[in-house]
């Protein structure tokens, strides 16, 4: 994909003379602190403040310009990694050198080269079997008629369906990963957004116990590694550590043990949190949208999936769990259409920003599946996954991992609709999930045996 968009697109010409978009040109620091406390909020007062493109100065990432028209979302995505990279500090802060996060150029094309083909949707496909699992064994201690939250228990499904499918673990390593990496999770999303130096001051400071977890986490990874190598019918399994561990780089060479075990954990931090408050939020939505859930429900029994799919799409243009994404300018200067920004500025797409306006998507603030029904969603516009050479390679296993689950509750449970309030965003660190936690009240369709 690099290669087509790199050739198609011609790169935006080098130019000397800055022309950056506004911003408050004071206040930096209030606004560093405002941004750190809300940044829905302020990406919002400031667009609505300086138009669609606009700049912020922020403590991490220094002149920052932020981008919410499609045509330069475009030109972002599909401009050479050389002259726009990898956009630093980000979650590889919490997740290893090797970490997807971390790489950028070179380093990042060969990694993804390796591993984009074991999540091709074809591919995640076999997974399902797995994924279906996990929603019967989790909801069959759902309680009937009354309100429950119900992103941990998204949280836990889609834990395990990354410990089985991705990281191929099984018996004690299974259920010591279960029980380290929640609160490894929890602690390393706060860690990513919290500015300042990382010191280690023991067991009591948050980055002193990340560390003791992150060792806890290597050493069982590295178990997990041994195992797998010393499995005769390695080349049988079909979880993504096994294809890992067989995969070579073009050079013949393969991954090194603690490249594996970053890119385990970055898998799982990328692929955890987001999935399941994605799952969180269908709940909130479809319970306010009654007939959208009784043609759900419907739709299910008869075998179908058209409506669930665009449903889906649409509970991620109206509530996007991941509401930034970011990259650094590396050439000297990069213009992005009549903007020409100099080398270190960062720039940011606001994911939420672009899924609100009307001009993208009529009636934006309705929630309106039917807009996707037989549609695909535009490249540019619709960028819950980001997009271009660093677009979530992870895409078609959590779409596949959200069918499966949201296709079981609609099954299993009669969902109960509501007329409460919408719940309101709540930053968890890095992904934003319903402040409820996606309350549900359900009754079991079947009785159970
Ligand atoms: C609804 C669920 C998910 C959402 C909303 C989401 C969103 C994103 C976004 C916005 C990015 C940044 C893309 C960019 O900068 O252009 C990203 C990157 C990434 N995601 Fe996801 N993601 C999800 C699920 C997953 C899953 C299930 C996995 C793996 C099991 C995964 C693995 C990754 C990885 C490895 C990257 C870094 C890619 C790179 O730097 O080349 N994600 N994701």
């Amino acid at each position: 994909m690099t290669d087509l968009v790199t050739e198609r697109t011609p790169s935006p010409a080098t130019r000397p003379e800055p022309h950056v978009p506004p911003g408050p040109r004071h206040g930096a620091r209030l606004h560093g602190l405002a941004f750190a406390a809300n940044r829905r909020r302020v990406t919002r007062r400031m667009s609505g403040r300086y138009g669609p493109t606009f700049t912020l100065r922020l403590p991490a990432w220094g002149p920052t310009v932020f981008l919410s028209e499609p045509a330069l979302v475009k030109q972002l995505f599909t401009t050479s990694p050389e002259l726009i990279g990898n956009m630093e500090p980000n979650l590889g802060r919490v997740l290893g050198g090797s970490s997807f996060f971390n790489l950028d150029g070179d380093a990042h094309k060969r990694q993804r080269k390796l591993l984009l083909p074991p999540f091709h949707g074809r591919r995640v496909q076999s997974y399902e079997g797995i994924i279906e699992e996990e929603p019967l064994l989790e909801t069959a201690t759902w309680p009937e008629g009354e309100p429950f939250p119900t992103q941990e228990s998204m949280m836990r499904i889609t834990l395990n369906a990354i410990l089985r499918a991705v990281f191929g673990a099984q018996g004690e390593e299974y259920e010591a990963l279960r029980t380290l990496l929640p609160p490894m999770v929890t602690l390393g999303s706060r860690l990513t957004i919290l500015p300042g130096p990382e010191l280690d001051l023991g067991r009591f400071s948050p980055w002193g116990r990340f560390r003791i977890y992150r060792r806890q986490f290597d050493e069982i990874i590295d178990r997990l590694i041994a195992t797998a190598q010393a499995d005769p019918d390695l080349d049988q399994r079909n979880d993504i550590l096994a294809l890992m561990l067989q995969a070579r780089y073009d050079d013949g060479e393969a991954m090194a043990a603690r490249a594996v075990a970053d890119q385990l954990l970055t898998l799982l931090a990328a692929g955890h949190e987001t999935t399941a408050t994605t799952l969180a939020w269908a709940v909130e939505r479809i319970r306010r949208h009654p007939p959208i859930l009784e043609r759900l429900v419907a739709e299910a029994d008869e075998g179908g999936s058209d409506l669930r799919k665009a449903t889906i799409i649409e509970v991620q243009r109206t509530r996007p769990v991941i509401d930034i994404t970011g990259r650094k300018v590396k050439g000297e200067s990069v213009a992005l259409g009549p903007w020409v920004l100099p080398r270190g500025y960062s720039i940011m797409v606001s994911i939420s920003l672009i899924h609100d306006e009307d001009g993208v998507f009529p009636n934006a603030a309705a929630f309106d599946p039917d807009r996707f029904v037989g549609v695909n969603p535009d490249t540019y516009s619709w960028v819950p996954f980001g997009g271009g050479t660093r677009r979530c390679i992870g895409a078609a296993f959590a779409n596949m991992e959200m069918d499966v689950v949201l296709r079981t509750l609609l099954r299993e449970f009669e969902i109960a609709t509501t007329d409460e309030p919408d719940e309101r965003w709540h930053s968890r660190g890095v992904a934003w999930a319903p402040g409820r936690g996606g309350m549900a009240v359900v009754r079991r369709r079947h009785a159970t045996a």
